[in-house]
C-alpha cells in the first residue's frame, strides 16, 4: 500500500490527492493534519502533497506540522511530492511549498523520486524547479486544471517505476 498524503485550504490539494491514488492503485489518502506527521513515519514509500500560500509559504495545516516534520527521519524512505499552485497569480513563488518540503525532506535523509516537466508551465521562479526540473508534480487548477489528469497519469507512471 502506498499512501497519500496532504493537506489542503480550499480543497484542490485533496481532489489532486484522491485522484493520485486511483491511478496509483493499491493506495489510500489521509489527511496529515488528521492524522498527524507520525503517521508518515509507518511507511517506507509514500506520497505527499500541498498547495503553497501567502508568497511562496507553506499551506496553514502545514504550516502548524512543520516542526515536528522537520524531525523526521526519512532515511531509507522513498518519497513522491506533488505541490498545488497558481502560476499566473503568484508566478515568482509557483508551487514554493513543493521546494520546502522536498529541502527538509533530503537534509533528513529522504530519497525523493518524482521529479516532473512539461512544456506547458508558465511561471518565472520556484524554489521547487531544480536542473531544469521540478522536485515534484506541480499541479495548476487556478489556470490548468484541464492538463490535471493527463499530468498525474504520466507522473504516476514515472513514480510506479521508482518505488
Ligand atoms: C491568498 C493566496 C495566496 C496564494 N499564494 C500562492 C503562492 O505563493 N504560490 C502559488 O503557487 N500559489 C499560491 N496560491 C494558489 C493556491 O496554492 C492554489 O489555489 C491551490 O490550488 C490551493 O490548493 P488547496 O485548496 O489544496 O489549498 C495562493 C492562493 C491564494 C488565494
Amino acid at each position: 500500500m502506498i499512501p497519500v498524503f496532504f493537506t489542503s485550504s480550499t480543497g484542490n490539494s485533496e481532489t489532486a490527492a484522491k485522484k493520485i491514488a486511483t491511478v496509483i492503485g493499491n493506495s489510500q489518502v489521509f489527511d496529515l493534519a488528521k492524522v498527524g506527521v507520525e503517521e508518515l513515519t509507518k511507511y517506507d514509500k509514500l506520497i505527499i502533497g500541498t498547495s503553497t500560500w501567502g508568497e511562496g509559504e507553506l499551506q496553514d495545516d502545514f504550516e502548524e506540522l512543520w516542526d515536528k516534520f522537520a524531525d523526521i527521519d526519512f532515511s531509507g524512505k522513498t518519497i513522491a511530492l506533488f505541490g498545488l499552485g497558481d502560476q499566473d497569480g503568484y508566478s515568482y513563488n509557483y508551487c514554493d511549498a513543493m521546494g520546502l518540503i522536498y529541502n527538509q525532506v533530503v537534509q533528513n535523509g529522504g530519497n525523493v523520486v518524482g521529479s516532473y516537466f512539461d512544456g506547458d508551465y508558465e511561471f518565472e521562479e520556484s524554489i521547487a524547479f531544480k536542473d531544469g526540473k521540478f522536485v515534484g508534480l506541480p499541479l495548476d487548477e487556478d489556470n490548468q486544471s484541464d492538463l490535471t489528469d493527463s499530468r498525474i497519469k504520466s507522473w504516476c507512471e514515472e513514480i510506479k517505476d521508482s518505488f
